[in-house]
């Protein structure tokens, strides 16, 4: 087992304490940590390992266990991990707007647990909220009508300070909504529709996949896709469908091809935008998700072609290209997003402030920091002061990004249309319009840097 938390969670204080330690190791650590960045710079190098896809399950009568277990890695390495049904990312779950999700949770892991069905639109007893989390053993009933519209969201725990952990160790899995608008575009589906579940991770002296959380955010020195190291893709000369969820604890990708064709984005965390947009670098955070048509046509078999993260220096995942595929089109009307058109003064202002709180409290399970109305447009802005990216994340709605001023100044292609995890660097300030006419009861918003979560970086809200 990879985790020394066996028994009850950590109080706060213990997990700031083991924050800080591991904080101050990696001080006076700099060169061992720079040194692992170096290694994990060259990925790529070694023998490609075919991309993992996990199964695909539908969610109605769906068992999902969390649990220790062995998963393979690629070329012959394992490693431990904490699982659902035993898959390294959880399996995709794939359903239908109208659909009915029936979904029974066992927890086998040492510690307890909850399930959130992230960008989905439950009620309270559905939405994985810590309030309803369940010890080891236990057992959790999920039962809810699919209301979302065409969209990748996606499936993690939740539990009170043990989201990190949990996450790290490697509970996550996609979770697809389809519908008829998606349908009617005929866009590349079967073997040429990809799910890239993307994450890092560090390995221990043993080579098992460790958590080292540290209050500025749990970073691993080598990329996961699909729970692959260093992954390959072998694809044919034509349209491919990605659909990459930002899976890690605390990093942001930017993504883009070696070949400096672009990515032709079509979605984004709530399904669709309205028109296809063309980019050559795209930023995917803790959180966020993208829909992604890549063109091989017109490449001479036997090219390879590499996904890379420009922060990071890497190649995450190889294309091989062979002959010739079917023929797909990149449609340029997508789907019709209304605007929600929100107050002009400000509803509500949150300030993510250190790496602890939400205007000025840490998070308080008991506690409900504010209500909103039922079916009422709100503006909402987010600032920082620091300790940023912070990622928001907010349950129970999406929303429309207004505007981003300070810092980067302007808000990007990939932040049009619905949103549910909104990007906030240091000295910026984002508005957006937002709406809760699914359910009342409540809800969280919160940073989606997993150790910010953890220590508090969260707040209740009523929906009344
Ligand atoms: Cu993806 Cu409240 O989380
Ligand atoms: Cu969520
Ligand atoms: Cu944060």
């Amino acid at each position: 087992m990879a985790s020394q938390h066996i028994g009850p969670p950590l109080s706060r204080r213990a997990f700031l304490g083991a924050v800080g330690g591991s904080a101050a190791w990696f001080a006076t650590g700099g060169l061992g940590a720079l040194a692992g960045t170096t290694l994990a710079a060259k990925p790529g190098g070694g023998t490609r390992n075919p991309l993992y896809l996990p199964p695909t399950v539908s969610p109605a009568g769906l068992g999902l266990t969390a649990a220790a277990g062995t998963v393979p890695l690629g070329g012959g390495k394992t490693s431990t991990a904490w699982v659902y049904n035993g898959s390294l990312p959880g399996p995709t779950i794939v359903a239908r707007t109208g659909d009915r999700a029936t979904i029974a949770l066992t927890n086998g892991l040492a510690q307890p647990t909850t399930t959130h069905w992230h960008g989905m639109l439950v009620d309270h007893g559905n939405d994985g909220h810590p309030m309803e989390a369940i010890g080891p053993g236990g057992t959790y009933a999920y039962d809810f009508p699919i209301l979302n519209r065409a969209a990748l969201n996606w499936y993690h725990p939740h539990p009170h300070m043990l989201t990190g952990e949990q996450v790290a160790m490697g509970l996550a899995g996609a979770f697809i909504v389809r519908d008829a608008v998606e349908d009617a575009l005929g866009l590349p589906g079967g073997a040429y529709e990809i799910p890239l579940v993307l994450r890092d991770t560090r390995f221990d002296p043993a080579g098992n996949m460790q958590y080292k959380p540290r209050s500025g955010g749990f970073e691993g020195p080598i990329p996961l896709i699909n729970g692959t190291l260093n992954p390959k893709l072998d694809v044919l000369q034509t349209i491919y469908r990605f659909r990459a969820l930002g899976g890690s604890n605390a990093r942001i990708f930017r993504l883009a091809l070696g070949n400096g064709r672009p990515l032709y984005l079509i979605g984004n965390d709530g399904g669709l935008l309205a028109s296809t947009v063309q980019e050559s670098q795209i930023d995917l955070a803790p959180g966020e998700r993208l829909d992604l048509l890549v063109d091989f046509r017109g490449l001479a078999n036997g090219t390879k072609v590499t996904l890379r993260d420009l922060r990071a220096g890497w190649d995450l995942l190889e294309f091989n290209v062979g002959d010739p595929g079917p023929s797909f089109t990149i449609p340029t009307t997508l789907s019709t997003i209304t605007p929600l058109a929100g107050p002009s003064a400000v509803t509500r202002r949150f300030s993510f402030d250190g790496m602890t709180k939400i205007n000025g409290r840490e998070y308080d399970m008991e506690r409900i920091d504010f209500s909103v109305p039922f079916g009422t447009i709100e503006r909402w802005r987010f600032t920082t002061s620091g300790n940023a990216p912070h990622p928001v994340h907010v349950h129970g709605a999406s929303f429309q990004v207004v505007s981003r001023s300070g810092g980067r100044g302007r808000t990007y292609s990939w932040e049009q249309g619905w949103k549910d995890t909104v990007l906030l660097e240091d000295r910026e300030t984002v508005d957006v319009f937002v709406r809760f006419d699914a359910y009342r009861g409540v809800y969280l918003m919160h940073c989606h840097k997993l150790e910010h979560e953890d220590m508090g970086m969260m707040s209740n809200f009523e929906v009344i």
